[in-house]
């Protein structure tokens, strides 16, 4: 089979609606901005289209073809890249090109037929791919050179990834007029920190500045340098404890995941401070309230050690929802992810409405912390907000 022959072929193939998906890659020149294409099928407007992700060093672009011109398409590519890998309903072919065009061509049939899917709704997927490489997640050390998520860092993968759905949703809570500012407080080794910069910024173009504050020196100066490295310039990362952070007048979104203990509270506060239009906090362990617990009435739960740690994990995160609330939030407390990926799978989300709260609602909590013995450090922190 030649070149021409070779295109004709996959013209066929592609035309007749069989295409599932393709992924060229082999630039042939070197210094090519492209890196590799991913082709599949979407319907948009009940119009079927090969939709063309190209892959560049750190974005993403799209172009959605219907089927009257995509022979353009293919000549064009196949003029930039010498490798393909393409999935058709009933056939896997694997193409490699010499550089004078000689054509290899695997076709193997053997293959279970597989489903063509039409639908443009990447929702039910995630929203960074598990099998694009990501230079971030690269660095990260959570995908391998060729993108692929390595074992053991699969639970953080979905957990990045699930967390960068819930900053989607919110978006239209943010505001559209200036830049955005984003705040990861006890950001960590900064998964979350460089996936939401990726996804915001990189992928939608979104005018934001992102900072990630931690206690630890090393781990920040280590994300500093990938930061410098990939050209991200709107995101910094800076050593510091929450509770000192006053550098910021106005803050829009207040992200959390798994900071510790009263970490999660000192930044809930900042964030309340600050009037922030979105809270998003994934909480962590917790170990304030279950030192002040004092409930005789409770005693048949909290005399044993592993029961008392949950129900005081469960009444903090019930406690930080509704001083959210109190303070003007409608807050929700949401499942973040599946219990066998982490079993700290509470989400609290908050989006600024600064709604006044009820006499009933602010009795309703004084009785339940009164109950508990409980004296949060949030509440501490937002005892102005809660009076007034
Ligand atoms: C369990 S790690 C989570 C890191 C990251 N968010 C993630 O999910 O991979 C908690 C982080 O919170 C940081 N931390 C705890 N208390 C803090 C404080 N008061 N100020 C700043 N960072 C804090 C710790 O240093 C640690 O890196």
């Amino acid at each position: 089979m030649n070149f021409d022959e070779m295109k004709v072929e996959l013209m066929k193939r592609i035309t007749d609606k069989h295409l599932v998906n393709a992924t060229i890659s082999q630039p042939r020149q070197k210094s090519s901005e492209i890196k590799r294409v991913k082709l599949k099928p979407i319907e948009l407007k009940g119009i079927y289209h090969i939709q063309f992700e190209y892959q560049y060093e750190r974005i993403l672009k799209h172009e959605n073809v219907q089927l009257d011109n995509i022979g353009k398409f293919i000549d064009d590519i196949f003029d930039q890249f010498r490798q393909a890998h393409m999935q058709f309903t009933k056939e896997t072919i694997q193409i490699q090109l010499s550089k004078k065009n000689k054509v290899l061509w695997k076709s193997d049939k053997t293959v279970e037929k597989k489903e063509v899917n039409l639908s443009h709704n990447r929702k039910k997927q995630y929203l960074l791919d598990d099998s694009t490489p990501y230079p971030f997640l690269i660095r990260l050390g959570v995908q391998t050179e060729e993108g692929k998520v390595k074992k053991q860092k699969y639970d953080k993968f979905k957990q990045i990834n699930r967390f960068v759905e819930f900053i989607d949703d919110s978006l239209d809570y943010l505001p559209k007029d200036k830049q955005i500012r984003i705040l990861d407080f006890g950001s960590g080794k900064s998964y979350l920190t460089f996936a939401l910069y990726h996804y915001l910024k990189v992928e939608k173009g979104l005018n934001i500045k992102v900072t990630g504050l931690d206690l630890k020196k090393e781990v920040i100066e280590e994300c500093r340098k990938i930061a410098s490295d990939l050209e991200y310039t709107d995101l910094e990362f800076l050593v510091g404890d929450i509770n000192d952070y006053n550098e910021e007048s106005s803050v829009d979104m207040v992200v959390t995941l798994h900071a510790c203990d009263v970490a999660t509270d000192m930044a809930l506060a900042r964030a309340v401070k600050w009037g922030s239009k979105v809270i998003l906090s994934v909480p962590c362990c917790q170990h304030e309230l279950n030192r002040q617990l004092d409930s005789p009435a409770l005693n048949i739960m909290t005399q044993h050690g592993l029961i008392r740690e949950r129900f005081a994990a469960l009444a903090t995160d019930s406690i930080r929802a509704e001083i959210l609330t109190l303070v003007g939030y409608e807050t929700q407390v949401l499942e973040f992810i599946d219990i066998e990926h982490t079993p700290k799978n509470i989400l609290l989300r908050a989006y600024y409405t600064g709604k006044k709260p009820t006499v009933e609602q602010r009795e309703r909590y004084n009785e339940f912390v009164h109950f508990l013995s409980a004296k949060p450090f949030l509440q501490n922190e937002l005892k102005d907000y809660l009076n007034s």
